[in-house]
């Protein structure tokens, strides 16, 4: 039954019951109609309270009927409106979430009670699309032009607490939310619910809102650039200020059919779910993790506690686990210390700020020099330098330190995991958990099985990421993981254009346009140019072995671009030292401003070697870019280092400032034609059969051979690839 309805006393108790999160399917909205239709035309029912079955109010529309002819049977907002309407005061018993049209449901009812852990929001925009059952145009009218903006554009989930101090709740209960909505319902009878009817009332309106929005709309142009969803937000809260409720409501529809029409809400629908499917991968011994029950983390351990380890032991503390982080002198402990409880109290700040009670506690991390005292511990991530033999140094004394279940994790950006792992006594217990930085505040957490890793090893960093709020992803262990791998042949192209003729900032400004968060070039400057050139320098690449300035084409073998290495025998390594692709106002500095010595260098390096300048467009740079990243995106599908397209996807969107808008690198490119990927990389590789890494990808090729099928099947065609497990 996806509704029911029961009476107490006069009181019509209807309930939503639809596993897991009671969606608002076709069968519900029926159901809903049925019921309410008979609670108002039953004589004995003086009111009626809405609910949730299983803890949950709603959390909003089906978002896989979106595609599907059901959505055209019964709109959520003909039920709002009547239920809006009705005579008979509806009160709406909100437990858990109230989410998108499940909180657009009970803005319809005339009062709204919640306990005090529900969360309330319209994150419809994180799906690429706007309220589209009545919220744009009620929201406002119940707290105002400014709170609504906030709600409806950031999608975030309003605690209780705050929803009651913004007059969006009627009362917060500890105990049960539907006996608490029952006794208001009957005190409500018989009262005028006239001004209870959001849609009747005016929105709370002043002569400067014009420029409010137009100030509104530039703001979030910047912020998620060219995400067409935070505009259409504002455009239909503009709409309420304007016009009466029924035009308002015409607005939000055409606003969402032309969001539709856009393309993006399908990309984001398709980022929203995969993100719930990643990872789902059958172990070579023919188990799947996800069957099995992960072991319990009640307290764990960092060690190192350096940019890394200090995000990673605050995500910890945040979520309540207990936390021992472990440095190796006196001074670095001190000064990891202060900034994890600089961090740790900041945040709890933030919280009280918004009206919250913070429950992480800045003594649940202690602070150590002694290994000794890991001895108890759960779960331990390193978070040391990015060198093997000291890695294996620190999981060497942990394998006899530690007790002998415990899970010990290495935050290595891309070192082998069954190396480290050969050294301990348990390598089943030994995994990747990598976490990008700032931990505290990034949601992805790559997790990294070895050759030995247990099912129970993954299904509890799966799960603990979980905790932390992370969205993990499962991979296979090869250097570099999945989304490093995929950078390099990225950051490869975007070095070549510049010997080409073009200039950091055209190179950037043509991928952020595209929507990325930040380009190469500045990326490179934020997270310091000396860090690759150190591992290049391992490798024999740069450094003495090499003479500096060698232009690629000049050496043998594969092409090399040595100019990241010249910037970096300059000094220039980037945001820290105040220039690198850039120059800033001082070192540490965070405006990258285009720099004439830059441009300057670039051209004697162009001339020395004579390498002709080649014609450029954004185009251009997108495919070499994009098609290289994507192109080891197949690669490592092949591999069987990700279960799926959806995973790299995943990473990409959640890791590397992909704009969720476009689903994610394998998404895009089955949106621009996998033949068309195909064709570019085939025409670039005949001509640079120095650059193994466009050389298209076997799968691909036999994607294209196949008839390019759904992005969904490529994991079937992947299949018989995955012998290299
Ligand atoms: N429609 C369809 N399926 C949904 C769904 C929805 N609105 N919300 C969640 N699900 C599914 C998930 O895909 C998942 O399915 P699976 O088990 O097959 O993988 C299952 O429900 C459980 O979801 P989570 O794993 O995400 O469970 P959590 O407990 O971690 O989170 C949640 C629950 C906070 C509700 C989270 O799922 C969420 O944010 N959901 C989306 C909420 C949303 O965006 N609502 C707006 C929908 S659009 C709308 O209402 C339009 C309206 O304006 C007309
Ligand atoms: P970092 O240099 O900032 O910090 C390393 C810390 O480890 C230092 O505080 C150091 O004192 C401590 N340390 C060194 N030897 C130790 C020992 N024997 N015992 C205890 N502590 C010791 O390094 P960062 O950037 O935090 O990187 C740590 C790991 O995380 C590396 O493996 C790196 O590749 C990986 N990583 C780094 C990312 C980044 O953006 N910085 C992103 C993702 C992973």
């Amino acid at each position: 039954m996806a509704a029911t309805r029961r009476l107490s006393h006069t009181v019509a108790v209807i309930t939503i019951n639809h596993p897991p999160v009671n969606a608002l399917s076709a069968s519900v909205r029926h159901a809903l109609v049925k019921e309410f239709g008979e609670a108002s035309k039953d004589p004995s029912v003086k009111a009626i309270v809405l609910s949730g079955a299983n803890g949950k109010f709603s959390a909003g529309a089906d978002i896989r009927e979106f595609s599907t002819s059901a959505l055209k049977t019964i709109s959520l907002e003909d039920i709002n409106a009547t239920i809006e309407a009705s005579r008979k005061p509806v009160v709406a018993a909100i437990e858990g979430i109230a989410l998108g049209g499940g909180f657009e449901l009970a803005l319809a009812c005339h009062y709204r009670v919640a306990n005090a852990q529900s969360r309330v929001g319209l994150p419809e925009v994180l799906i690429g699309i706007l309220p589209a059952a009545g919220g744009t145009q009620r929201l406002p009218r119940l707290i105002g032009v400014p709170a609504a903006l906030d709600v409806i554009v950031q999608g975030r989930h309003v605690p209780a607490t705050e929803a009651l101090q913004l007059g969006i709740l009627d009362d917060v209960v500890q105990g049960n939310v539907v006996n608490a909505a029952i006794q208001l319902a009957r005190n409500v009878i018989g009262r005028d619910l006239a001004k209870r009817r959001l849609s009747t009332n005016h929105v709370p309106s002043n002569p400067h809102m014009d420029s409010f929005f137009d100030t509104a709309v530039d703001r979030v142009k910047k912020q998620y650039r060219g995400a067409r969803a935070p505009i259409a937000c504002i455009e239909a809260i503009r709409a309420s200020v304007q016009k009466p409720y029924h035009s308002g409501l015409e607005k939000e529809k055409q606003l969402f059919a032309s969001l539709w029409a856009s393309g993006q809400p399908q990309a984001q629908q398709y980022a929203f779910f995969s993100e719930r499917s990643v990872g789902k991968w059958t172990h070579p011994s023919g188990g799947r993790w996800d069957t099995v029950a992960p072991k319990p983390v009640r307290t764990a351990a960092v060690i190192g506690l350096g940019t890394m380890g200090r995000g990673i032991a605050t995500s910890l503390a945040r979520a309540n686990i207990p936390v021992i982080a472990l440095e190796q002198d006196a001074q670095q402990l001190e000064v990891g210390k202060k900034t994890v409880n600089g961090l740790l109290e900041r945040e709890a700040d933030k919280l009280i700020k918004q009206g919250l009670v913070p429950d992480t506690k800045l003594a649940s991390v202690r602070f150590t020099l002694d290994f000794a005292e890991l001895r108890d511990v759960d779960f331990v991530i390193e978070a040391v330098y990015e060198n093997m033999a000291l890695k294996k140094e620190i999981f060497h004394k942990l394998s006899s330190v530690c007790k002998s279940d415990a899970f010990l994790c290495t935050n290595t950006s891309g070192l082998d995991i069954d190396e480290i792992a050969s050294v301990t006594k348990h390598p089943d217990l030994v995994i990747g958990t990598h976490f990008f930085s700032p931990a505290n505040i990034m949601r992805l957490l790559e997790v990294v099985r070895g050759r030995h890793t247990s099912l129970t090893t993954i299904a509890t960093a799966m799960n603990l990421g979980k905790t932390l709020g992370k969205v993990a992803v499962l991979v296979g262990n090869c250097p570099l993981f999945v989304g490093n791998r995929l950078l390099g042949p990225y950051l490869e192209q975007a070095s070549y254009l510049l010997e080409e003729g073009c200039y950091p900032e055209d190179v950037d400004k043509t991928l952020e346009d595209f929507g990325f968060a930040m380009g190469p070039f500045r990326m490179m400057d934020l997270a310091g140019l000396d860090v690759g050139w150190r591992s290049r320098m391992e490798k024999g690449l740069a450094g003495n072995k090499v003479p500096l300035g060698t232009p690629a084409r000049q050496r043998q073998g594969n092409r090399y671009s040595p100019l990241a290495d010249m910037l970096c025998e300059m000094g220039r390594f980037g945001q820290k030292a105040g220039k690198g692709w850039y120059q800033y106002e001082k070192a540490g500095g965070r405006f990258a401003q285009p720099d004439p010595w830059v441009k300057d260098f670039l051209q004697k390096y162009r001339s020395t070697h004579q390498i002709k300048q080649q014609p450029t467009t954004p185009e251009l740079i997108l495919e070499h870019c994009l098609y290289g990243l994507i192109n080891e995106g197949f690669r490592v599908l092949e591999d069987g280092i990700a279960s799926g397209a959806e995973d790299i996807d995943v990473i990409y969107n959640n890791g590397y400032g992909w704009p969720k808008y476009r689903g994610g690198p394998m998404y895009y490119a089955s949106t621009v034609g996998l033949s068309k990927v195909l064709d570019v990389l085939d025409g670039y590789h005949k001509q640079n059969p120095d650059v193994p890494s466009m050389k298209p990808a076997f799968l691909l090729k036999k994607l294209v051979a196949v008839g390019e099928p759904p992005i969904k099947e490529w994991r079937t065609q992947v299949g018989s690839f995955v012998h290299k497990l």
